[in-house]
């Protein structure tokens, strides 16, 4: 059984100030998505890595790997305009057996740790579909929008919540028809996770950290300086 991992690159990253995509933002001087790349090819059972970047960015990723010595484990696929066309374009790539395993992970989320990307591969062993998720903290409220903000609709008990992380895998096959499905039916998620589990597949969760944030918006990098600086401590 092999283990793939796919890292969609290819956001513009709009709610982060400045001209650059976050994924290229640097992180105690190395490239964000470095950092992710690290991660994975830290873990020997991952056989082998796609990132998905802007056709405009392939040189540029293709370099970096490069730079940073990663040619022999690591390939670059062109991305889409919405995330899943990106981890759809890298799914068509992957020389997989239904049977091997596809981890996807959000490029931006540099603090990712190889303990959790091994429990992911052993829950997606077990159950076929596993993510990372954060247990909620916060009193959950679901609200409808109004043109001054919002109005609380119901309160939703937070036993009964978890904030979904990556990385998110699941067996190839699986992966293969929920996406097929999806795109059949014209759905548009925000996760892998959600084509599986309307497909109708159990996912299985894995316990996150906070530590495994995503660059999303500035004062992010920030944050996650101080946590690598801790790590690295
Ligand atoms: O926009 P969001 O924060 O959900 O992005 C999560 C990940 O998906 C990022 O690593 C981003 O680069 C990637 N992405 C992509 N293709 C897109 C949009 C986002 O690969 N069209």
């Amino acid at each position: 059984m092999q283990v793939f991992a796919i890292l969609p690159a290819a956001g513009l990253g709009t709610r982060m100030a400045g001209p650059q995509p976050k994924q290229f933002l640097t992180l105690d001087g190395v490239p964000i998505l470095i950092h992710s790349l690290r991660a994975f090819a830290a873990v020997p059972r991952v056989t082998a890595i796609y990132v998905a970047v802007r056709g405009t960015e392939m040189q540029r990723v293709q370099a970096q790997i490069a730079e940073y010595g990663f040619t022999h484990r690591v390939h670059v696929v062109e991305g889409g305009d919405k995330r899943q066309e990106s981890v759809a374009h890298a799914l068509a790539a992957l020389p997989a057996q239904p049977d091997d395993i596809v981890l996807v992970h959000d490029a931006v989320r540099p603090l990712i740790d190889a303990a959790t990307i091994e429990r992911t591969i052993d829950a997606v062993a077990e159950h076929g579909a596993a993510i990372v998720g954060l247990p909620a903290v916060d009193t959950i409220k679901q609200v409808e929008r109004t043109a001054h903000g919002a109005l609380i609709t119901a309160t939703i008990p937070r036993e009964f919540v978890v904030l979904a992380q990556t990385p998110q895998g699941f067996r190839f096959s699986l992966l293969q028809s929920a996406f097929a499905e999806a795109a059949n039916d014209g759905f548009v998620g925000t996760d892998e996770a959600s084509l599986v589990e309307r497909a109708g597949h159990p996912v299985a969760v894995v316990h996150g950290s906070a530590t495994n944030l995503k660059i999303t918006q500035p004062g992010d990098l920030e944050l996650a300086e101080y946590y690598l600086r801790k790590r690295s401590h």
